[in-house]
C-alpha cells in the first residue's frame, strides 16, 4: 500500500544535469565570479534532487546540457508549459540567450506544440500556475508585456506581481505554489519581496497563505518544489518547514547549496510540463 498522501498527484519534470557549471557571469546578487564553485559537487545536489522526485514517484525527463551555458541547469527558466503548451522564454540577459531555443526544441522535438515569445520572458521563474491563475512577476526579468502573452497564449487569467527586493528578482525566489487544485490552492511567500500593491493583491487572492520568515526567504527557501503534499526544500528554510508541517505538508529537505552560488534552488532546477486539461 503506497502511503497516504492526501493533495498529491503525478508531476512531470524536466532538468538538465549541472556538467558545466560555474559562475563566469554576475546578473543577480546571489553570483560572485570570485567564488570558487563546484562542478562535481553540484552534479551530486542535481542527482540527489532528481532521485528525489523519481523516489516520490514522479517521471523525470533530462535536456543535453549545452557547454558555454554555465545557467541551464536553472529549467524552470527555460519554458513555460501549460495544457501541453510550450511558451518559450525570451531571456533578459544576453548570457542566457542561446537557452531558450535550446530548451524550445527539445520540446518541438518531442511533438509538443511551441509558440515563440515576442516578449521577454524567464519562463516558470517568473510564470506559475496556481490552481486556474497564472501568478506573474516582473520587475527584473520578465516584461509585463509577456504577461499579456501569456494570457493570450494560454488562455488563462494572468496576475502581474512587481517584485522589489533584487535578491528575489524572479517570482519564483519568493513565491512557492504548494497546491494548485482549482479547489482550493495554495501558496507560500514572502511579502518584502513584493511591491505594496502586489501585495495587496496577493492579501486578496490568497488569505490563508504562508508567509515566510527572512530567515527562510534568505536560504531560498521559496524556492521550493511541491506535488501537492510532499515538498521539496531548502534545509535551511526551518520556518517554511515548520510552517508546512502543521498545515499537513510533508517538507523534504534537499540541499542545493552548491546552486545556490548561482541563485538557485530546487525549483529552479526543475521546469514542469502540465499536460492538457
Ligand atoms: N543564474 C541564474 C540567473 O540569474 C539563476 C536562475 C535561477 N532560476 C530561477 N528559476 N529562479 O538567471
Amino acid at each position: 500500500m503506497p502511503p497516504i498522501a492526501p493533495g498529491r498527484t503525478d508531476r512531470h519534470y524536466l532538468m538538465c544535469e549541472p556538467v558545466h557549471y560555474t559562475v563566469s557571469y554576475e546578473i543577480n546578487p546571489w553570483m560572485d565570479k570570485t567564488k570558487h564553485t563546484d562542478a562535481g559537487l553540484a552534479v551530486q545536489q542535481w542527482r540527489r534532487l532528481r532521485d528525489t522526485y523519481l523516489d516520490l514517484g514522479h517521471t523525470v525527463e533530462t535536456i543535453e546540457p549545452l557547454e558555454g551555458l554555465p545557467d541551464m541547469v536553472y529549467a524552470a527558466n527555460g519554458a513555460t508549459v501549460v495544457d501541453g503548451v510550450v511558451y518559450s522564454a525570451r531571456f533578459r540577459y544576453a548570457e542566457r540567450a542561446a537557452e531558450g531555443p535550446a530548451y524550445q526544441k527539445w520540446f518541438a522535438d518531442r511533438g509538443y506544440v511551441t509558440h515563440t515569445a515576442a516578449e521577454t520572458n524567464e519562463g516558470e521563474g517568473d510564470l506559475l500556475v496556481v490552481g486556474d491563475l497564472i501568478l506573474a512577476g516582473t520587475g527584473f526579468r520578465t516584461d509585463r508585456m509577456a504577461h499579456a502573452e501569456a494570457q493570450e497564449l494560454f488562455g488563462r487569467p494572468v496576475v502581474s506581481l512587481e517584485l522589489v527586493s533584487p535578491h528575489y528578482y524572479h517570482l519564483d525566489t519568493a513565491l512557492a505554489v504548494l497546491s494548485s487544485t482549482s479547489q482550493d490552492p495554495q501558496i507560500a511567500y514572502y511579502p518584502p519581496a513584493f511591491s505594496s500593491g502586489s501585495r495587496a493583491v496577493l492579501e486578496q487572492l490568497f488569505p490563508d497563505a504562508i508567509h515566510a520568515t527572512s530567515d527562510d526567504a534568505r536560504a531560498l527557501g521559496l524556492n521550493a518544489v511541491s506535488d501537492g503534499y510532499n515538498v521539496v526544500v531548502a534545509p535551511g528554510a526551518v520556518d517554511l518547514a515548520a510552517a508546512l508541517t502543521e498545515r499537513g505538508y510533508n517538507p523534504i529537505p534537499v540541499d542545493t547549496s552548491e546552486l545556490l552560488k548561482g541563485g538557485g534552488g530546487a525549483k529552479c532546477c526543475t521546469l514542469e510540463i502540465r499536460a492538457g486539461r
